[in-house]
């Protein structure tokens, strides 16, 4: 039976018990957090990357967390992996890697830290663990979850498959590795039509977002079956305030991200996942642009394009917010809360998760 081990006389024993990250690797002392001529002198560099958006004064609170963790870092040779929509300090300040999550999935697979925390939500989190085993990877809060992800189970693909016989199951990586060990491929909002596309069907079960879902059926010509899932942050714009917003300035420029409903993305001048609404904006250099998505996205824009005015209808993720820097440092010093998958199930979710990697 799988698990259990075999002594030379043939009698079976319990697998012995796994040691926790913090049982290999050891606990390390709580670094001094006081506001100190060196710590102000060893981050000034970073508070200029966001002075325009965390006012002189808050800077000595986030500013000795800044450098207890990228010294912390250092010792235990980790990596920050973050999602765009981590807080500004987050992002600018201890992140190794930003991105959408197409691109921190395409970097946790390269990745040769032996420690990776993940800023950002649960799925991710796994989607990491899925493609790096071997590795400890660390979530600062395990209840950093997601509607789309928490709106299906491994069990109602596995009932969707028996209504629809032979139609092959694309799952968008907000999912868990529940539902991903269930699916033929997964996408991101960044390559949906093209993953979808791949299978050379005529019809594909597209999961669990069905607004992401209506906007890739508006792009291809395959008939998509959705689930009922949606984003918690997205699902609450309205075309009717983006026209709002177009009527005061009719030169403003409406970008959106892919999970809002199709009525507002059919008024924005363009939908992409994030990493494509950034590199809209340092592209096109829009004089005023609206950001249909969550909050942090246009600090952190802003804090790299210079000349954009952002208008911000602002919808905030309570999951990416749960991730902070006091719970970056813990998970650094305590080395928590650490990710686990069963073997076997990862073993089924890595093969979907790598499929969409692979897809050229
Ligand atoms: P992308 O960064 O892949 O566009 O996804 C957005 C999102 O909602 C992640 O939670
Ligand atoms: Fe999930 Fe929406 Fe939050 Fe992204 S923004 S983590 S899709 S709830």
């Amino acid at each position: 039976m799988q698990g259990l081990q075999h002594t030379t006389s043939g009698a079976r024993l319990a697998p012995p018990p796994r040691l926790t990250a913090a049982q290999r690797l050891g606990v390390l002392p709580m670094p001094n957090l006081a506001w100190t001529p060196e710590v102000e002198r060893e981050t000034a560099h970073l508070y200029e990357k966001v002075k325009g958006i965390i006012p002189p004064v808050e800077w000595p609170f986030h500013a000795p967390y800044v450098k207890a963790i990228n010294d912390l870092k250092r010792e235990r040779n980790a990596v920050i992996l973050a999602h765009n929509y981590q807080t500004p300090e987050i992002y600018n300040c201890v992140a190794d890697v930003v991105g959408d999550s197409l691109q921190l999935a395409r970097l946790a697979g390269k990745s040769d830290a032996d420690i990776i925390i993940q800023g950002g939500v649960h799925f991710m989190a796994e989607t990491s663990k899925l493609l790096n085993p071997h590795k400890t990877v660390l979530i600062p809060d395990s209840r950093a979850g997601c509607s789309l992800a928490e709106s299906i189970t491994g069990a109602d693909v596995r009932v969707l498959r028996q209504r629809y016989p032979g139609v092959p199951v694309v799952a968008y990586v907000n999912t868990s590795a529940d539902v991903k060990a269930e699916v033929d491929i997964c996408c991101t909002s960044s390559n949906a039509v093209k993953v979808v596309e791949s299978l050379g069907v005529d019809t594909v079960i597209f999961l669990p977002d069905r607004f992401l879902a209506a906007n890739v059926a508006r792009q291809t010509k395959v008939k998509i079956i959705a689930w009922h899932g949606a984003c918690e942050v997205h699902e609450r714009f309205t075309a009717e305030e983006l026209q709002r917003y177009r009527a005061d300035d009719p030169s403003i420029e409406i970008i959106a991200h892919p999970e809002c409903p199709p009525e507002v993305v059919e008024v924005s001048d363009f939908a992409g996942s994030t990493a494509a609404m950034i590199d809209y904006v340092k592209t096109r250099k829009p004089r005023r642009v609206l950001l249909v998505t969550e909050c942090s996205m246009a600090d952190n824009v802003a804090s790299e394009t210079q000349g954009v005015e952002f208008v911000r209808p602002c919808n905030l993720c309570p999951h990416m917010k749960r991730i902070t820097l006091p719970k970056i440092l813990d998970s650094l010093v305590y080395l928590r809360e650490e990710v686990t998958i069963d073997p076997a199930l990862a073993e089924r979710a890595r093969r979907s998760v790598q499929r969409m990697i692979d897809l050229k």
